[in-house]
């Protein structure tokens, strides 16, 4: 008899070869029931002899329990963006470019045309063939360590056939199939939840989920398109590409990641010259539909590796390779009426309401109009016939009206009250949008819960905004507080009624297990860092950011809530807009009172962020300003290097700034510095003198 340990190694050699066919191929050559029992035979196999359990082992995707949060994990090169063009003339420029580069005079060079595939960017580690890690783009410097979600991935291998030898990182885009998207939609709709927008969204989230176990459910896929060297070089290397053979060029490069059994988006093609690239982007404008992935455009690169080497790359974006963008699919409508809806700050913004067309994979029936002064420069009135246009967006745009406008139709004026409470709207002179200045205003509540519990805030999965208008409606909540007081069997009996959008039925149901979820989820959120809680207070002008530096440079709530304007503004880079803005709502009894509720239900007040040093550090008595976008780092994370070394970061620039750090983009702060004769430092010579000192 056959030793367990082949049979073993056997019926992994088939599932991968299996899951291959169908999550790589879409071509399966056995039944799903055949598929499962060589996986019941393993997972057997493996039961009685646990020794032979392997970490690849198909039997193993799924191995983590929930986790508590990501690790940051550095990049070993950074992991850039692509530059956009949208038109055959600026596709020809591109060309030109890379043409003049290579020095190459009138000589065509050679492309590899792909999908842009609309999902979320991965870099996968093999050490010696066997996956290790895998991490998001994160800033494009750090990313997000979510290997336990990535193992869940059945397109991508555990164990590469033949791979490279060493450590190796791969790059590509995770995606959600359209076939996983709509069913992913119609359980939510059963489960009375709110629906997901559209299939990057729902990747992106699904890939920052907690619980590995939910992730292998949603189904998730994955396309890689490039290996990156060691030591942060493309290959071909100079001691050898892996395997011994040498990668010359990118098409050889994908074959070869094809071969390692890593899923290669098949439709890529070698074109001779920028016409053939051309073609193919003209080709993929109409045939994307076929597709069961979403495209929003193709990625051109140069075919010739060494080429690309000496093209380098900018700050942001590689010299080798662009995006062509995909025009934004049009169609056309009725708009039946302008309606408005009241944001947690009480502005007051409009939309579209239009009559239901299909575009782009879905039924559209609203959409975005910015702002009162959007509509009246495009005079969009009711009942006109109107353009609209999905880009990569989830909302469509109303793009103009088609002439002529209705024969009885009247320019639309933003109502002179709110819709929901009828106290008057407002503007200031100099603003464009119009505001509910009544901070009891039940929409404005609404909104701030939702925002309280969202992602970015506190994090209280479940809780959207059917659920809240339920709580609101049905008197449960008042405030943030009552949240902590809910109950899990008040919620799972709570009955829920959420609005259907295609049909605008309302749909009313218990809502379960679900509503056990969110307690669960209410009591995690307890523990967050004060920065969350700070921001999900929906303090005016206080964004994640600037709810981060409060945070950290106050480390309590009561610190925070006893700081003078002047304290303040000690803090890097708040300025007295913010100071002011947090002194108000300080000093609002009601506030108070609402943070005490908040302590005594077991939130945490206090921050877990590194406590600024006292010490005097290499660069103690500088002072920082920084300006525009910086690309290895956030501006977070260039303060924090900063006050590690003992300097301080300011908002504005004088005679007394020791180093302006400028990025792209950078405004008038560089231009003053220039004036008053301040050093500045790009990002390079800023890290070099962070890295140095
Ligand atoms: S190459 C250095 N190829 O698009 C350039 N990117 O807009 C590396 N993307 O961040 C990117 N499909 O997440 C490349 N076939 C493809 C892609 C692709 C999708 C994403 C990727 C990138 C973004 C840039």
């Amino acid at each position: 008899m056959k030793p367990i340990a082949d049979r073993v190694r056997e019926l992994r050699d088939a599932i991968r070869h299996h899951e291959e066919r169908y999550y790589i191929h879409n071509d399966p050559e056995i039944s799903d029931e055949a598929f499962d029992r060589l996986l019941h035979e393993l997972e057997r196999l493996e039961a009685e002899h646990p020794e032979l359990v392997t970490q690849d082992s198909p039997t193993q995707r799924v191995a983590g329990r929930p986790v508590e949060g990501f690790a940051t994990v550095e990049h070993a090169q950074p992991m850039l963006s692509l530059d956009n063009v949208y038109n055959d003339e600026e596709l020809r420029a591109f060309d030109e470019r890379v043409r003049k580069g290579a020095g190459a005079g009138e000589a065509p060079v050679a492309y590899v045309a792909e999908l842009k595939i609309d999902g979320l960017s991965i870099a996968l580690t093999y050490e010696d063939g066997h996956l290790v890690r895998g991490a998001t783009r994160g800033d494009g410097a750090r990313g997000e360590d979510v290997t336990a979600n990535v193992r869940t991935i059945r397109a991508i291998p555990l164990a590469l056939r033949n791979g490279p030898a060493g450590r190796v990182e791969m790059r590509g885009e995770v995606y959600l199939p359209r076939a996983s998207f709509d069913r992913i939609n119609r359980e939510m709709e059963d489960a009375g939840e709110p629906l997901f927008a559209n299939p990057r969204n729902t990747a992106a989230g699904t890939m920052r989920n907690l619980d590995p176990a939910l992730v292998a459910k949603r189904g998730l896929s994955a396309f890689m398109y490039q290996v990156v060297e060691r030591g942060g070089r493309l290959q071909p290397a100079e001691d050898g590409p892996p395997e011994g053979g040498r990668h010359m060029t990118h098409a050889e490069m994908l074959t070869a990641m094809r071969e390692w059994s890593l899923p290669v988006e098949p439709h890529w093609r070698r074109c001779a010259d920028i016409s053939a690239v051309a073609a193919f982007c003209d080709e993929w404008a109409e045939k994307r539909r076929t597709l069961e992935f979403e495209t929003d455009g193709v990625v051109i690169k140069v075919d010739d590796l060494a080429l690309r080497e000496r093209l380098g790359a900018t700050a942001k974006f590689p010299r080798w390779a662009t995006a062509f963008k995909f025009p934004a699919q049009q169609a056309t409508t009725v708009l039946r009426a302008i309606a408005v809806n009241v944001g947690r700050t009480g502005a007051v913004t409009p939309y579209a309401v239009l009559e239901p067309v299909f575009l782009a994979g879905s039924t559209i029936s609203m959409a975005t109009l910015h702002n009162a002064d959007d509509v009246a420069r495009k005079d969009l009135r009711e009942g006109d016939r109107v353009l609209i246009e999905k880009g990569g967006d989830v909302i469509p745009k109303v793009v103009k009206f088609i002439p002529p406008h209705a024969e009885d139709s009247r320019p639309w004026q933003m109502p002179s009250r709110c819709p929901e409470c009828e106290s008057e709207l407002r503007r200031d002179e100099e603003e464009v949008v119009w505001r509910c200045e009544n901070s009891s205003c039940p929409a404005r509540i609404r909104r701030s819960m939702e925002h309280f519990a969202s992602r970015t805030a506190m994090n209280v999965e479940g809780l959207g905004a059917s659920l809240v208008d339920q709580l609101i409606e049905q008197g449960l909540v008042h405030d943030y507080a009552d949240l902590y007081a809910l109950k899990a069997d008040q919620l799972e009996q709570l009955v829920v009624a959420p609005r259907d959008p295609k049909s605008d039925r309302a749909v009313p149901r218990k809502l379960g297990k679900v509503g056990r979820n969110v307690i669960e989820q209410l009591e995690r959120s307890k523990s967050n860092d004060l920065s969350r809680l700070v921001y999900a207070l929906g303090i005016r002008h206080v964004g994640e950011k600037v709810a981060a530096t409060l945070a950290r440079h106050f480390r309590t709530m009561d610190g925070l809530m006893a700081a003078s304007v002047e304290a303040l503004q000690t803090a890097p880079e708040i300025g007295p807009v913010v100071a002011a803005s947090v002194r108000a709502f300080a000093d609002e009894p009601r506030n108070r009172r609402l943070i005490d509720r908040l302590r005594d239900a077991g939130v945490n007040m206090a921050s877990q962020a590194p406590e600024p040093t006292d010490l005097p550090g290499p660069l103690a008595g500088k002072t920082f300003v920084l300006t525009g976008t910086l690309t290895s780092m956030t501006r977070e994370q260039a303060t924090e290097a900063i006050e590690r070394l003992g300097a301080k970061v300011s908002g504005s620039v004088s005679k007394k700034t020791s180093y302006v750090v400028y990025g792209a983009e950078a405004g008038s702060k560089l231009e003053k510095a220039r004036t008053l004769g301040v050093e500045t430092l790009d990002e390079e010579k800023f890290l070099a003198l962070i890295m140095r000192t």
